[in-house]
Order: C-alpha cells, then structure tokens, then sequence
C-alpha cells in the first residue's frame, strides 16, 4: 500500500475490517493544513540539524508549498486507502518531490506529537473564532438592552412573581456568562500554547532537533517539558470541550427564556419573521425553533464533552489508539456551536418586546411586598416586624382581590402604626427599581453603567 506509514515487519496488509475500523480521513483532514504548515517547520529544523541539504530543503519546501494549495483547492483529497491524514499528506508530498527527499521528512517525528500538536492548534484557532461568536451574542444583547433603557418587567425566582426589575438588567444577565466564557477560552489558549513537536513517539527525538524553534514558528508559547505527557495527555482538549459545553449551557438557558417569554401567557416578545419557522398543518403557528435546538444541542455539547472524558479516564500512559476518539466530538461542539452562535445573535437582535405588557405584569402577585419592609426598616422597624406587617398586607390585598397600592390608609395603619401613608411613594414598580441602587442592582443608574462595562469588554475582546 503506497500510503501507509508501517508495513516493513508485516507480510500482510490489514483485513478490510481493520483497515475501516483504523480509517480516520473522513474526520481528521480538517488538519491538513495544520499539517502541512507543521511539516514546512519541521523540513527547517531538520535542515538545521543537518539532515536535510539545501537543495533537499527547497525541492521539500516546494512541494509542500504546492501541496499546500492543492489541499486548499480540493484538487489533492485523501484516498480510500490513506489510513489518516498523515498518511495521505506523505503520500501526496511524495507524489509530488519524489521518494528520495519525500521519505526524509518523517524523520525524528511520530504521529503521535504530530496529531497532538496539530489538534492542539486546530483548537486554538477554533476557540478564537467561537469567542466570536459568542462576543456578537453578547452583542446583541447589549443592543437590546440599549434600546429598552426604562423598561420594567417582573423580576421571577421560582419562576414566580419576586421583584420588579428592569429588562435591560434581566438581559445583561445573560451576556455576564458569556463574557465569562470567552475568557475562559482565552485562559485556556494560555495551556493549549505548549507545542508536542520533537516529543516522537513519546520519549522524545534523538536526531538533535529543537522543538523550542518549531514551537515558536507554529505560534506556540513553548515547547513541552515531557515528552510522554505532551503525547498522551487531552486534557486541553476536554477543558474546550467542558468552555464550549458552558456556552452552550448559556445560551440554552437564554433561549428557554427566549421560548417562554413568546407565548401568549407571558406575550414578552414577538420573534422576528426571519428567526422563527411555521407549521405544516397549523396555519397560525410562529415556532421559536432557533431556541429550542439551542436547548437541545446544549445537550450535545455536554455529551461531547462527558464523552471525552469518559474516552481519557483509564489510559496507561503514553499515547493510545483510543486517543484517535478525541477529534469528532470536539471538532463536533465547534461546528455545533458555529451554527448557532450567529442563529441566536440574530435571533436576540430582532426580538420586539412588549413593554406595556411587562410593565403591567410587573406588580402582579404583590412583587412589592419586599418594598414594604424595607421602607420600614428605613422608618426604624426591625426587619422581622416589618416581614410581618408586609406579609399581612399582602394578605388583606390578596383577600380583597386588590393590589398593595390600593390598600386604604385605614387598612394600613391597622396592620401596623409604622405603616403611614407615606410608604405609598415605594409602592410602584418605578419606585421600587430606583430604590435598588447599590452596585449591581436594577436602579437605571447602575443598569447604565453596566451596560457601559459590558459593551466596553465587548469592544474590547
Ligand atoms: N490518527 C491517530 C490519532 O488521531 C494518530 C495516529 C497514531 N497512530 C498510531 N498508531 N500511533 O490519534
């Protein structure tokens, strides 16, 4: 077989069924072109070493260059009887230089340290384009609370009435996760910046090459410092695995929202024609269908991610064949997650809300009790009293049918002589929310600057 990397101390090929079980082209040639940079850098370390002559060194450099493009192209595919794609890039360079100087690259590497440092590098790049993604999602959720800067809406813990708040501090509550993550991604670059290269098989090189001066061509921050560990270990790959599963996580519970907040029991949001699918019998029907798969490949993401795990926990050192598991479920989240990250930034973007509807909600099921006590303690009342004075005036509103703003000052007073009817000026949802002042809480002043902080990290990233 021309392709294959191994065959001098066996009298046979593998049985088709080996050979198909082994195969890993179908998902393991989005590395090519990490591959073959890594080879270019590689060539020069061995000219450097000596084991290369110039005129070997520019033949190589050259039809990987070509190489290069043709894989770019499409014009150079893996074959079906190329095993992975390393295999199939030998192959092709000596396709295209020739055996004599095509069979001299291999030396001093495996593809152990290969496929370590490639991933680890496909990862890198694949964690910035997520963080994005995640940044315009972020983005988009600024712009909306940008744009509802006085809107109240009912604050819920339980999903039950709480506390007024107001929409803008509800929605930056989703892009403070996501900021988070994103740097959670850069913090994981920082390990993912170690290069495998020169690690061999798992015991390192012998041939004199300098794995520090292919690290840094490569864009890594250094070279390992132990070669079995940098050949066997996944650990970078799970902890993207777990940042992307996070997202995800994220996201869904923004969407579940996002799901709520448009039937006509909440009547929050409308979604835009364009984010939103129809039905094939219902005529009436406006699905939040970009919600509910970011709901369910939330739960992909965390099965890639447990996977992995579940792939790493009871390896021997060093490297293990089981190790060619760790690729598709990673390079899965990512694809998952490059589908829904500018789905739900456009989905945010074009939401309408309705902010008479929430404004109205927003006192329901007495959402002001709290207020109540407060002002009391300001009046002197300790807090225990003044629990109970507001929990009776919820009581008496509740069995009037009325609410805590209609209570009559005779209905006060009764309940407890602290109860003027000067804690009226605390009993609207404006006055509740302004109350809230303190850094992070729902007064407007504070929702402002938050936004400020948020859209500056935004830019920032
Ligand atoms: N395709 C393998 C992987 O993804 C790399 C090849 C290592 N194979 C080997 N027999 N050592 O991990």
């Amino acid at each position: 077989n021309e392709g294959a990397l191994w065959g001098g101390r066996f009298e046979s090929g593998p049985a088709a069924a080996m050979a198909a079980l082994s195969k890993s082209t179908h998902f393991d040639w989005v590395l090519a072109p990490y591959d073959v940079r890594a080879s270019q850098a590689h060539a020069k370390i061995l000219h450097g070493a000596g084991l290369l002559t110039d005129a070997d060194l520019a033949t190589m450099l050259d039809g990987l260059e070509r190489l290069a493009a043709d894989v770019a192209s499409g014009a150079f595919a893996p074959a079906e009887s190329d095993e992975d794609v390393h295999g199939a890039l030998e192959r092709a360079l000596i396709e295209r230089v020739g055996p004599e100087v095509g069979g001299r690259l291999r030396a001093g590497r495996s593809r152990n340290d290969q496929v370590a440092t490639l991933f680890r590098m496909w990862l890198r790049d694949a964690a910035r384009r997520i963080a994005d993604g995640v940044l315009d999602v972020a983005d988009a959720i600024a712009g909306q609370a940008a744009a509802h800067p006085d809107a109240i809406m009912p604050g819920k813990t339980h999903l039950q009435a709480a506390q007024p708040v107001l929409l803008a501090h509800h929605l930056l509550a989703h892009a403070h996760p996501l900021l988070r993550d994103v740097d959670r991604l850069r913090d994981f670059d920082k390990r993912a910046a170690v290069s495998p290269y020169g690690s061999g098989a798992l015991a390192g090189s012998s041939l004199g090459l300098d794995p520090d001066a292919i690290a840094a061509d490569l864009g890594f921050d250094s070279a390992a410092n132990n070669s079995i560990d940098a050949t066997s270990s996944r650990d970078f790959a799970a902890e993207a695995a777990f940042v992307f599963a996070q997202i995800a996580v994220d996201l869904s519970r923004m969407a579940e929202e996002v799901i709520l907040w448009s039937t006509p029991e909440f009547g929050y949001v409308t979604l835009a024609d364009a984010w939103s699918t129809g039905s094939s019998i219902m005529p009436q029907k406006k699905n939040p269908d970009v919600s509910e798969l970011t709901r369910g490949k939330a739960g992909r993401l965390i099965g890639n991610l447990t996977g992995l795990l579940a792939t790493l926990k009871a390896q021997p050192l060093a490297y293990n064949r089981d190790l060619q598991e760790d690729k598709e479920p990673v390079f899965d989240s990512v694809a998952q997650l490059e589908l829904l990250l500018p789905a739900i930034a456009g989905l945010i973007a074009t939401l309408t809300f309705h902010t008479d509807r929430m404004a109205e909600l927003a006192p329901a099921g007495f959402t002001l009790a709290t207020d109540i006590a407060e002002w009391m303690v300001r009046q002197g009342v300790p807090f225990r009293v003044a629990h109970e004075a507001a929990g009776a005036c919820v009581r008496v509103a509740e069995g009037r049918g009325v609410g805590l703003d209609e209570l009559t000052d005779d209905e006060l007073v009764a309940i407890d002589p602290a109860l003027t009817s000067r804690v009226r000026e605390v009993l609207t949802v404006q006055g509740s929310v302004a109350s809230r002042n303190a850094r992070g809480g729902t007064a407007g002043v504070r929702v402002v600057e938050q936004l400020d902080g948020v859209r500056e990290v935004v830019q920032d990233l």
